[in-house]
């Protein structure tokens, strides 16, 4: 399963099926892939009603077809415009073409519905987007729970943990492998991610990408 940041918390991942997560695409300097350039996506999953995690979500649902997954607010919204959604909320599990989402916890605001993150579990591997949150005790339990094979956190801080709380963020999480996100997209969430990987050591693996670079599980 290849696993693709395109910039800030836009994640594609390509299994069996083709999932994006959070894709803020236009708008978004650092993003890897152009909105218009995606012809092919089979689920699309936001995190939370902010416009730089639904970016070009309802657009990328309505020309490729895919089915749009987030907490109900969000997915009523995308029903009036009439994409395919299946809407949900924390603690639940919805299961689209073969792929189960579940939906989890995350300490921050959103201007529908709650902000959330999500486990998205395909093809056998499960991976952890942590969506926007600062650092909470309810990581160790979706370690324990769901013991994701990947982990994807922010480190920017201001909006979200910076580096000392991601740090503590991959302790109670454990999982072997670790992609930081929502970092340099902007001046206000710059930060070092080779420091974040240097201070986690070995509990883990950090995977440090570029905006269009993949990592394969
Ligand atoms: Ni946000
Ligand atoms: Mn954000």
């Amino acid at each position: 399963m290849k696993i693709t940041w395109l910039g800030h918390s836009a994640i594609k991942i390509e299994g069996s099926k083709i999932v994006f997560i959070d894709p803020f695409l236009s708008g978004n300097p650092v993003a890897s892939v152009k909105p218009e350039e995606i012809d092919k996506a089979d689920i699309v999953v936001v995190t939370h009603y902010h416009g730089d995690h639904l970016g070009d979500a309802f657009s990328i649902c309505k020309k490729t077809g895919a089915t749009l997954v987030s907490i109900h607010e969000v997915a009523v919204e995308a029903e009036k415009e009439g994409i395919k959604a299946e809407g949900m909320n924390i603690g639940g599990t919805v299961e689209v073409d073969g792929v189960k989402i579940h939906m989890v916890i995350a300490w921050h605001s959103a201007e529908k519905g709650n902000a959330t993150g999500v486990v998205v579990e395909m093809d056998g591997k499960k991976i952890y987007h942590a969506g926007d949150t600062g650092l909470t005790y309810d990581m160790k339990l979706i370690g324990e729970f769901f013991e994701p094979d990947l982990s994807l956190l922010p480190i920017g801080d201001r909006y979200t943990m910076g580096i000392p709380s991601a740090v503590k963020a991959v302790e109670l999480i454990k999982s072997k492998v670790v992609i930081p996100i929502h970092y340099n997209t902007f001046p206000i969430i710059q930060t070092n991610p080779e420091e974040f990987k240097t201070r986690v050591g070995d509990m883990a693996n950090v995977v440090i990408l570029k905006p269009g670079e993949s990592y394969t599980i």
